[in-house]
């Protein structure tokens, strides 16, 4: 009996490891487990990890709440797969990933004339855009489309690569600036976070969308544990600590195209000589496949890497309080939880206002 749990275990975590995930073009899938579930368990308890987690980071009252919400919502699953996928993400967002910034995200602008360079290729290219084909964490009738200028994403990495380190207080290595993405009609893209060895300090940079396009928040959880709406307008950037804090677009994109490019950095030094995507496995507890029924927390459900409240509208309950923000976004400053603004200090840009 113990033995064929053991088994189970050992194939469930062979079969998921680095989880499937194919968010923003990070192709995990042919990856396999470097250890057996007994060693995952010794590595458990030299590195001392116990359940509920000593310490979560940020350590604060509120992104502990909406952790320990989402660990309850997992551990009262019955699909071992989503219950594995579920635990990964949730334990790299809180517990084995560190942070950089205060609340891990941030309203921002690129500079304007990469943008205006940007959209103008956007332009061009839109009779000959090609299907991206399809993406686990997008839902909707019909797949994104793709724009391919691979010099226009170099030279955004090159050009957002110092507002990033600005931001977040440490210098960076760029890892990928994804795109053109442009999602289409009735998309929405569940809550996720990000592969934690490349994307870790990142923005979503929006470019433009089709003229009939509603509004399209994007959605993203603070580490006060609040759900913040950021309506993006062209040229924004959503500034965020992309491993740590669960972001989407949960509600239904209405308009024919809304296009945006991902750009992903992660620290100089130490971080890459470390193996962070094996990190979040050490401390999951060793009953993770128990099952503990909750009926106070609403209804999850995992999708790959994704989540989603099936029961909730919009397919996310914490919507029902979350905090709207509006762009624009203001170059050489960023716009945080609370109303916060600060500066940039960017070279060659004026502090016009004492901030
Ligand atoms: C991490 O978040 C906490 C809580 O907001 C903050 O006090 C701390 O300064 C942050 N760490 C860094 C390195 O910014
Ligand atoms: C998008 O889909 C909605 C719902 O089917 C429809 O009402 C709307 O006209 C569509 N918009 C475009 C631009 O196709």
């Amino acid at each position: 009996m113990c033995r064929l749990a053991g088994i189970l275990l050992l194939l469930v975590s062979l079969f998921s490891f680095f989880n499937n995930s194919f968010v923003h073009g990070d192709n995990r899938k042919h990856n396999k487990a470097p250890y057996t579930e007994e060693e995952r368990m010794a590595e458990y308890v030299r590195q001392g990890y116990q359940f509920p987690f000593d310490t979560y980071y940020p350590e604060t009252p509120g992104f502990r709440e909406i952790m320990d919400q989402r660990f309850a919502q997992i551990r009262s699953l019955t699909d071992t797969q989503m219950k594995w996928d579920g635990w990964i993400q949730t334990v790299n967002a809180a517990v084995s990933t560190p942070n950089f910034t205060e609340y891990g995200w941030g309203l921002s602008q690129a500079p304007d004339l990469l943008t205006l360079d940007i959209r103008q290729a956007i332009y061009e290219g839109l009779p000959r855009a090609r299907s991206e084909g399809g993406v686990d964490v997008i839902d909707g009738p019909v797949n994104p489309l793709f724009i391919d200028r691979p010099d226009l994403n170099a030279r955004a990495m090159r050009e957002l690569q110092p507002i990033l380190e600005s931001w977040a207080g440490i210098e960076l290595v760029p890892a990928q600036a994804y795109g053109f993405r442009l999602y289409r009609n009735e998309s929405s893209l569940w809550m996720h976070t990000d592969r934690t060895q490349t994307h870790v300090i990142s923005c979503i940079y929006h470019i433009a969308s089709s003229d009939d396009s509603e509004p399209w928040p994007i959605v993203i959880e603070d580490y006060e544990g609040n759900t913040q709406m950021a309506y993006l307008e062209p040229g924004d950037l959503l500034l965020y600590e992309s491993a740590k804090n669960f972001h989407g677009r949960p509600t239904k994109f209405d308009g024919s195209w809304y296009t945006s490019l991902f750009v992903h950095f992660y620290p100089k030094g130490d971080w890459q000589h470390e193996n962070h995507d094996t990190k979040a496995h050490y401390a999951i507890p060793p009953d993770w496949a128990k099952v503990i029924p909750n009926d106070v927390v609403p209804k999850l459900e995992v999708i790959g890497t994704s989540m989603m409240n099936p029961l909730c509208d919009d397919h996310w309950c914490n919507l029902k309080t979350a905090k709207k923000v509006f762009g624009p976004g203001q170059y050489n400053t960023v716009l945080t939880s609370n109303g916060q603004i600060s500066s940039l200090h960017l070279d060659g840009a004026t502090d016009d206002e004492e901030l």
